[in-house]
């Protein structure tokens, strides 16, 4: 049998630097019948993130990028160019990215962030809106610019925060949500494409 290489498909990046959970649901999306895109590379910011697992057992190709040297972001830029990259998709990736870069991808860079947005930028967001006594939390979908977890947002799934709730049973229903709303967001954007 011929593999398919989904070459008309629309090509994306996912870049992560840990655990890649929304990564393995990605590809699960990547894969149904009728998807509109191919996750054609991986990126990580680190050699050793568990997401590179899932890349590597879909066969998919993965590269580690140290985004401190300079010239490691200029040969990124290169293979993302040739490899016909439309879309890059971060997803638990813990570097912020160039203005250079951005602007190379402009509109084209998104992101999945565990709060609801514009509040709760950068980590811990279950621990700080547990302790902020926040009624809701969820999770959020957006453009990404130079600044960290800022951006138009693309979808936002709003959540309620139980009473017993603790960081882990907060972060594992927010997960569950951010595995519907990132694909959705991405379907979103593509029917402007
Ligand atoms: C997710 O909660 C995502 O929203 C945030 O980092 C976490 C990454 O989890 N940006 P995983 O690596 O996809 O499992």
């Amino acid at each position: 049998m011929i593999k398919s290489i989904g070459i008309n498909k629309i090509q994306i990046s996912v870049f992560i630097s840990g655990r890649g959970t929304n990564l393995k649901n990605l590809i699960k999306f990547s894969k149904r019948k009728n998807s509109l895109i191919n996750i054609n590379i991986v990126i990580s910011s680190k050699k050793n993130a568990y997401g590179i697992k899932y890349a590597k057992d879909n066969d998919i190709k993965v590269k580690i990028v140290n985004f401190s040297k300079h010239n490691d972001v200029m040969s990124l830029l290169k293979l993302l160019k040739q490899n016909n990259i439309k879309l890059i998709c971060l997803a638990g990736f813990l570097k912020i990215l160039s203005k250079k870069f951005i602007n190379k991808f402009n509109g084209k860079i998104i992101n999945i962030h565990p709060s609801l947005l514009p509040k709760y930028k950068g980590l811990n967001t279950h621990r700080r809106a547990l302790e902020k006594k926040e009624k809701y939390s969820g999770c959020t979908v957006h453009y990404v610019n130079e600044r960290l977890d800022d951006g138009k947002i693309i979808l936002q799934k709003k959540i309620k925060i139980y009473k017993n709730d603790s960081i882990k049973t907060l972060q594992n229903r927010v997960l569950k949500e951010e595995y519907r709303l990132y694909p959705k967001s991405i379907n979103k954007i593509l029917s402007n494409y």
